[in-house]
């Protein structure tokens, strides 16, 4: 079966690292305009790289936990489509193939002058050379509001041609992730969400798991793998 599974902070929430608009969300203590826009970079490049530092740094402790973990087991029996809005690579440390991260990486560095991109260090400065241009341009390789997203193409077309589409952990309030389970539907997919509660896009879907993603995700993935008789 072809799966589409759209994952956001909350699949990585069990793994001690924030999501943005809870309670104690980053977007609680840190204003969106000052640490994930262009114009907040170009006014203030240090504060924006102590903001990614400290995020980066939070993702190297953490750990995968069960629901990542639970994605790269349905990867061996499915053919999985695993697009994530999240900037860690606790996916991959999970074990899933071919992560698509439309979002960016916390682990990639991006030249704001010539566009090229390499490894980023575990602590960033604005005023670290470009490998490639020499220019001290280097930004986080992350996507900011009011920035495209990476590889839409790639995810339209795998969540027009799934045949299920999953979201897990995402509040449904950016787009264009936020519409992408409206665009699996029409084009015939099931859709089902898996999260700790109700979202603004749960009307998008036929089907809704409730619980910690630790819990749900596993037995979701059972349920796939094993199918009752
Ligand atoms: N298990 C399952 N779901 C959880 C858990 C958990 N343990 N903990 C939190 N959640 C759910 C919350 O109910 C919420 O719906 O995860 C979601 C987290 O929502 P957000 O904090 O808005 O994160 P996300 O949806 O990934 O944000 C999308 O917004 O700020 C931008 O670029 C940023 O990629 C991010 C995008």
């Amino acid at each position: 079966m072809r799966i589409a599974i759209l994952t956001g902070a909350g699949i990585s929430a069990e793994s001690g690292i924030r999501t943005f608009r809870a309670t104690d969300g980053l977007w609680e203590d840190h204003r969106i305009e000052d640490v994930a826009t262009p114009a907040g970079f170009r006014a203030d490049p240090a504060l924006v790289h102590r903001f990614y530092n400290m995020r980066r740094a939070d993702a190297a402790r953490a750990q995968p936990n069960a629901a990542h973990r639970a994605l790269a087991r349905l990867a061996k029996q499915h053919d999985v489509t695993l697009i994530t809005q999240n900037v860690d690579d606790l996916h991959e440390r999970g074990g899933s193939p071919n992560v698509i991260h439309m979002h960016g990486r916390l682990l990639g560095a991006l030249c704001a002058t010539c566009g090229h991109r390499w490894p980023a260090t575990l602590v960033m400065r604005s005023q670290d050379r470009c490998p490639s241009c020499t220019k001290p341009a280097t930004r986080p390789d992350i996507v900011w509001f009011g920035e495209i997203p990476y590889h839409m193409e790639q995810i339209w077309q795998a969540v027009e041609d799934a045949d299920l589409f999953a979201a897990i952990g995402t509040s449904g309030q950016v787009y264009p992730a936020a519409g992408l389970a409206q665009h699996a539907r029409r084009a015939g997919a099931q859709t089902v969400e898996l999260n700790l509660a109700q979202t603004a896009a749960s009307r998008d879907f036929m089907e809704h798991l409730i619980g910690p993603a630790t819990l749900i995700v596993p037995q979701w993935v059972d349920e796939l793998c094993h199918p009752a008789p």
